[in-house]
This record gives structure tokens, sequence and C-alpha cells, in this order.
């Protein structure tokens, strides 16, 4: 069965793996396997096994990195090999990488033989913070995100912020978007110490991992299957959404998760100053962080339509109305607003204007 509450997560150097090596001790899978890509085979699998020695005599499955990748018809090729080689319903499922892996391998555990134990091994920024905690799994379909998926947890998720170390520095970055969600959704103070870190450079990811992790699982524990609190947590989605999918309809896969999203919170931003009342001077310094530290998202000046004709299709929004999880001040989130169309298509020309030309 599928575990409904929120997982137990560790986070440290070396104490993650011990405290999964003791997990494995105190459980007798029958069978283990690990869900890698050929990134994380080789950079972070020989560290995952040497410092967790239960894992010994895993079956490893690799798939092709890459987003393009989470679709059902790998997850089909993982259920096949889930078969052949045995897994029953005592077996656990190991996924070791970034958002993509933890997105598919759980969606592939939690419907196998009607939901397998899975543990998720987060190798990238945006997974520790973000993707691999939620209880969130699931494909895209036709170019459509996350459009089907269940709701389901990990046991358990163990966190080495080592593993950063060998993470491409934009990926890096695509993560550092979604910690300056969860600051500017709930912690002020949290939001200040972002504005003065260097996420090229910094020495307390830990700290980071952590406080994010904090924030969102307390935001999803209130409400684990997405119907009221939980959508504060998209602040800079409905907008960062359209813009990935826009984005992947055009064949210019060049734009990362986090990237859409920075761009999708600073045109949020703008849309708190109308509609939640938000600070035009705070406004101002979240959208002047944002925009210093994001690569800018280039999109022609005819995309506004098509872009709100993608969000009005937003599985989060019903009955064509357009919805944002927008700002009244920093941690003061509102959820669920109701935003116009002619407002939407000002504040994506606002940021061409002011961020992209
Ligand atoms: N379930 C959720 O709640 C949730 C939340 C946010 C995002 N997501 C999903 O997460 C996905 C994006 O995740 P992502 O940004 O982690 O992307 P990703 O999984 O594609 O990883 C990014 C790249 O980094 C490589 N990589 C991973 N770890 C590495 C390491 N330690 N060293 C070197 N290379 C490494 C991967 O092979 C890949 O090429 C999207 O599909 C998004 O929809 C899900
Ligand atoms: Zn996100």
């Amino acid at each position: 069965m599928n575990q409904t509450s929120s997982p137990e997560i560790v986070i440290g150097a070396t104490s993650a793996f011990e405290a999964f090596d003791e997990f494995l001790s105190t459980h007798s899978f029958s069978r283990i396997f690990i869900v890698v890509d050929e990134n994380t085979l080789r950079h972070c699998l020989p560290r995952l096994m040497h410092e967790t020695a239960n894992l010994e005599g895993a079956e490893i499955i690799e798939l092709e990195s890459g987003e393009e990748n989470k679709v059902i018809d790998v997850c089909t090729q993982v259920w096949r090999v889930l078969g052949e080689l045995g897994a029953d319903r005592q077996s656990l499922v190991v996924n070791l990488g970034g958002g993509v892996i933890t997105d598919l391998g759980g969606f592939v555990a939690a419907t196998f033989k009607r939901g397998i134990a899975f543990v998720n091994v987060p190798t990238t920024l945006l997974a520790m913070i973000d993707a691999a905690c939620g209880g969130k799994t699931g494909v895209d379909l036709d170019h459509l995100k996350n459009e089907v998926g269940v709701f389901a947890y990990p046991r358990r998720v163990y966190i080495d912020p080592y593993f950063l170390h060998t993470l491409p520095k934009r990926e890096l970055l695509s993560g550092f978007a979604e910690a300056c969600k969860h600051a500017l959704i709930a912690d002020a103070a949290y939001w200040e110490l972002l504005c003065l870190t260097d996420p090229g450079n910094a020495e307390h990811w830990e700290h980071i991992i952590a406080r994010s992790v904090e924030i969102k699982q307390a935001i999803t524990d209130a409400d684990p299957f997405e119907k009221d609190l939980r959508r504060i947590l998209n602040f800079g989605h409905t907008i960062g959404h359209a813009f990935e999918t826009y984005f992947l309809e055009q064949s210019q896969n060049t734009l990362l998760h986090g990237e859409a999203v920075a761009a999708g919170m600073i045109c949020e931003t703008l849309l708190s100053v109308k509609y939640a009342g938000l600070d035009e001077e705070v406004a101002a310094q979240i959208t002047t962080q944002l925009a210093r530290r994001f690569p800018v998202v280039n999109f022609d000046a005819s995309a506004g339509e098509r872009l709100v004709e993608i969000m009005r299709h937003d599985k989060k929004n019903a009955d064509g109305k357009i919805k944002c999880s927008l700002l009244a001040g920093i941690g003061k989130p509102v959820a669920g607003v109701e935003v116009s169309a002619g407002d939407l298509i000002q504040v994506m020309n606002q940021y061409r204007l002011e961020f992209v030309i």
C-alpha cells in the first residue's frame, strides 16, 4: 500500500546514509532496485553504495536522463524490468537522482502491483528541497507536465548535500529558485539570507536544504492532497509552468524548471501589487533580486495569448479561470487569486520590456 503520511527526511553528508543503512537493516526487503540515470550512475551511485553497506546486491536500473524521458513508455519499460527481475510487494525501489528520477521512479513504485515501497535519495538541489519530499509522483503526457501521476510518499528521504559538488551550476541555480520561493512564501529572514548567498559558491547548503524542507513539509503536512493551503507552494508556478510548456511546444527545450519559475515569480510579484496589496517597494526589491540571479526567459511578444491559453488548461485551474498564488508581503502568501487574462499579458509584457529587451 502506498504511504500516505509524510516521510522522515534525514539531511547530512554521510549521516544520511548511516540512517539509510540502519533503515535497511531493520526492514527485510525481498529485493532492492536502484533507479539511476547515466549521470547519477557515474557521480552518485559509487558514494551511495560505499556508504550504505546494506545496498550490496541491489539491482541497478539505468534510465536515460532528461525531462523528455519522464514519460509513460519509460515507466512501462521499468515495470517490465521489475517483473522480470522478480520484484514483489516486499521489494524496495530506491530513486537516486534529480526530480525526473524521483517523479518517475516514485510513480513506477507507487503503481507496480498496486504500490511497493520506495525511498528517495535526491541528487539535485531541486529534488532535495522540492521534488523528492512532497509526495507527488508522475510523468508528462504530450508536452503536458505531470499530467499523469499519483500522490504517494516515499518511506524515507535521505539527503546528502555532497552530491551538489558534481551538479552543473545551471542545475544548481534552478534549484535555488525553489529555495527563493520557499523564503518568499514563508520566511522573510530566510529570504534575507538567500539574498546574501552566492549559489555558485555557497557553504551552507545543509542549512538551506533543511530550512526549505522544513517549510515545504509544514505546508504539505497540513494539506497532503493539495486541496487548499498547499496551493501557496504554487507561487511563481502558474506563469512559470506556462513558460515551461510553451518552450516544450516550441521545441526550444532549453528552459529548466527553476528558470521558468524564477521568471514566473517576477511576473507574479508584479501581479501581487495589484491583486494582493504587495507594497511596490517590496515588489521592486524582490524582482530586482530575482532578475539579478536568474537568466531571463526570452519569449516572443506574440506569445501572450498562447501562454494564457496554456494557463487556462493547467490542471490546477478550473472553468477556464486562471488562479495564482500571490504575495501580500514577504512570508504572507495569498492562494487562489483569480487573475484576468489582460493583466497576465500585461505583466508578461512588462517582464519582457524590463528584463529581456
Ligand atoms: N514531484 C514534485 O513535487 C516536483 C516538484 C518540483 C519539480 N518536479 C519535477 O522535477 C523535475 C526536474 O528535476 P531536476 O531539476 O532535479 O532535473 P533532473 O532530474 O533532470 O536532473 C538534472 C540533471 O542533472 C543530472 N544530475 C542529477 N544529479 C546530479 C549530480 N549530483 N551530479 C551531476 N549531475 C547530476 C541529471 O542526470 C540531469 O541531467 C521536473 O520533471 C519537475 O516536473 C517535481
Ligand atoms: Zn517547482
